[in-house]
């Protein structure tokens, strides 16, 4: 999906500036890691300009971390970030088998915020199967189709996040390879100054999803109007799905 690697080249010098939301997801997930949790190979798939991956190295000492990204500039930033650290970055397309084909066992695949970029959720969960040893751990988090929800309606048409997999499904098509152990639905309310400021924060994370559509001066007063009215001040849902699962056993 070119228009998807443009988006995040484009947004990789700045994300971290902007990326709140996708922090504070993280700090969620990362919670609901069991504290006595101590990998030795693990995997950031979609690790972004690696800040996050290197809060991952600080937590668990020990841990050796294989980086994927695919964005040629988000895997060079997270080269210079994870300098010094345990970790290999990579530029790879977590829906491509070659991925899969070089990949060591892992006890540990960590994804924040990434999976929903996925083109075929049932063969990655498949190919994650495969590379986690059986006592190893899978905890991701996804955004779900409910994320910018109300913007669409007032604006009128779809925005990508409508593109997005039920979080009921991802739950439904993860356990046809996992124990699901532990899933939480969340919907986070991000207050943003204008509409303008939420859609530079959209494209500085790369999150338009290829939408390069026009939105006119007069929807966004409209839009924007209508919002304030509903809530009091500019917010924006985002749908989140945070998932632990292991292999099941035998
Ligand atoms: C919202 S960012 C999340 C980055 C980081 N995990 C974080 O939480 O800040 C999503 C990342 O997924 C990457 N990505 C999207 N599709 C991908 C794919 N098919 N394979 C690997 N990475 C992908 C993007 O390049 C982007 O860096």
């Amino acid at each position: 999906m070119p228009f998807l690697i443009d988006d995040f080249d484009q947004a990789a010098e700045n994300y971290s500036e902007y990326a709140h939301v996708q922090k504070d997801v993280f700090d969620k997930l990362i919670s609901l890691v069991p504290a006595d949790f101590s990998p030795s190979m693990g995997l950031d798939l979609g690790c972004g300009d690696g800040r996050l991956s290197r809060k991952l190295l600080d937590k668990f000492s020990g841990l050796r971390l294989i980086a994927v990204d695919i964005s040629p500039r988000m895997v060079s930033m997270a080269r210079e970030y994870l300098r010094g650290y345990n970790a290999m970055c990579i530029c790879g397309d977590m829906d491509t088998l070659s991925l899969w084909q070089n990949m060591p066992n892992l006890d540990f695949v960590f994804s924040n915020a990434t999976l929903q970029w996925s083109v075929d959720l049932s063969s990655l969960f498949r190919h994650i199967r495969n590379v986690l040893v059986d006592d190893g751990l899978f905890a991701f988090s996804i955004f779900g189709p409910n994320t910018y929800r109300e913007l669409s309606l007032e604006l009128g048409f779809d925005l990508p996040a409508q593109g997005f997999s039920e979080l009921f499904d991802v739950k439904t098509g993860l356990k046809e390879f996992f124990e699901v152990v532990n899933f939480r639905k969340q919907v986070l309310k991000k207050e943003y100054a204008s509409f303008k400021d939420f859609l530079l924060t959209m494209r500085m994370t790369g999150a338009r999803g290829g939408n390069k559509r026009i939105i006119l001066p007069s929807q966004i007063r409209r839009v924007e109007d209508s919002i304030r009215r509903r809530y009091g001040s500019f917010l924006v849902c985002y749908e989140v799905g945070l998932f632990l699962a292991r292999p099941p056993r035998r």
